[in-house]
């Protein structure tokens, strides 16, 4: 599947703004329902924070998936956009009494809760509702990823999560509330992550775990083994949909679950990354001492993960005089920061003012999490039905 894009439509609009391929999305989610349908005891939470676009939220919707909510406000975006409360789960490591209220309203399916101290919390909050909260306890595990150190979360020095040396009082603990409801256990090792042994590692992990509560008969009916799985930045055409088979094999081949359990995804990037494109206007051309900057009207508030990460996005010209004759540039957004950089040295179509710049692979914590810094515009996010 390639993204093809309405390049007639994208000069008329005012720029920079985010383009997102709905035939992509609805081909990636057919992939990953397909894959549902094999292994009935898996179901997928769509991860609100990778993109909380209401539009796409509803495509995501109508496909099935449940919803990972890491905030009263993604709550009420997934709840608008019509998840149903019993698909909604709610992570995060400082839930707000606020959320945690709003969250009791709406009778979400669980919480992914990260230390005793919350787990209390909840219990008070449930009581004064009087209603029971069903709970999952996010362990730490302890498993590297081979990814960004930003981006890595299940290590011991991460905030994320309740140490394995602690799970068992921590259980004790839930069982003991009277208003909180043990479900089961949380885990998510981090994001971009294309090395499948380090999700082997994480079914080993968890099997350890599982053995370790089975013995002391503490029975976990739900799993959830996080999000994670990466794409590819460097070749959004030929790659435009992650190996959901791969990923999905690791968990069949490698988890020995039991006949009660169901295993729950929160996948985020590998859903909308590939579907999303940053599109954006050349202002200027620079001749700098020893190169070119190609100065565009996106910045670093429009997209911050290569000032924030390093992280690498394609970069295409996609309306050049010459299709033939190709120069290298920085290309750099206008915002008043050093860091303010898409890519540097990029071998790029001879672009002048006026082209049309294409920064791929930008549909997962892109315009999510686009900033006013500088006075700027939030940009505007375009589905394919809204271009015909
Ligand atoms: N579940 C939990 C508990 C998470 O913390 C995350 C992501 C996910 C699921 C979804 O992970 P995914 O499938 O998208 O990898 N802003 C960064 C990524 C931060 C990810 C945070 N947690 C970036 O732009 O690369």
């Amino acid at each position: 599947m390639r993204n093809t894009f309405p390049i007639n439509k994208f000069r008329e609009l005012r720029t920079p703004f985010y383009y997102y391929d709905t035939t992509l999305l609805r081909h990636t989610l057919g992939s990953i329902r397909q894959e549902l349908a094999r292994t009935p005891m898996f179901r997928v939470h769509y991860a609100v924070k990778a993109n909380a676009n209401p539009k796409l939220l509803a495509i995501i919707r109508e496909s099935g998936l449940g919803a990972d909510c890491v905030s009263g406000g993604e709550i009420r975006a997934a709840v608008q956009a019509g998840f149903p409360a019993d698909r909604i789960v709610f992570a995060g490591v400082g839930k707000a009494d606020w959320e945690i209220d709003l969250a009791l309203d709406y009778g979400i399916a669980c919480f992914n809760v990260e230390s005793a101290a919350e787990l209390k919390v909840i219990n008070e909050l449930a009581t004064a509702r009087n209603t029971t909260a069903k709970v999952a306890l996010r362990i730490n595990p302890n498993v590297g990823a081979h990814t960004h150190a930003n981006i890595a979360t299940g290590l011991s020095e991460n905030k994320f999560g309740i140490a394995m040396q602690d799970m068992d009082e921590v259980i004790d603990l839930a069982l003991s509330l009277p208003h909180v409801e043990f479900q089961g256990l949380h885990f998510h090792i981090g994001s971009q992550i294309l090395d499948m042994g380090d999700f082997v590692a994480l079914c080993n992990r968890v099997n350890e775990l599982l053995a370790r509560l089975e013995a002391r008969r503490v029975w976990v009916h739900y799993l959830n083994v996080g999000g994670g799985l990466g794409v590819d930045y460097a070749h959004p055409n030929r790659q435009s949909m992650p190996d959901f088979g791969s990923y999905f094999d690791v968990y069949r081949t490698h988890l020995k679950l039991r006949s009660y359990q169901t295993v729950h995804f929160e996948l985020g990037r590998s859903v909308v990354a590939q579907c999303g494109t940053l599109v954006s206007h050349v202002l200027y051309i620079k001749q700098g001492v020893n190169k070119k900057f190609l100065i565009l009207d996106a910045g670093m508030t429009d997209l911050i993960r290569p000032a924030l990460y390093q992280a690498y996005h394609k970069i295409e010209n996609l309306t050049p005089a010459d299709e033939s004759s190709k120069e290298a540039y920085d290309v750099v957004g206008p915002v008043c920061e050093s860091s303010d950089v898409f890519g540097k040295s990029v071998d790029l179509c001879k672009a002048q003012r006026g082209d049309l710049i294409a920064i791929r692979s930008a549909g997962a914590y892109g315009e999510v999490m686009a900033s006013e810094y500088n006075c700027r515009t939030l940009p505007t996010g375009y589905i394919t039905e809204e271009l015909l």
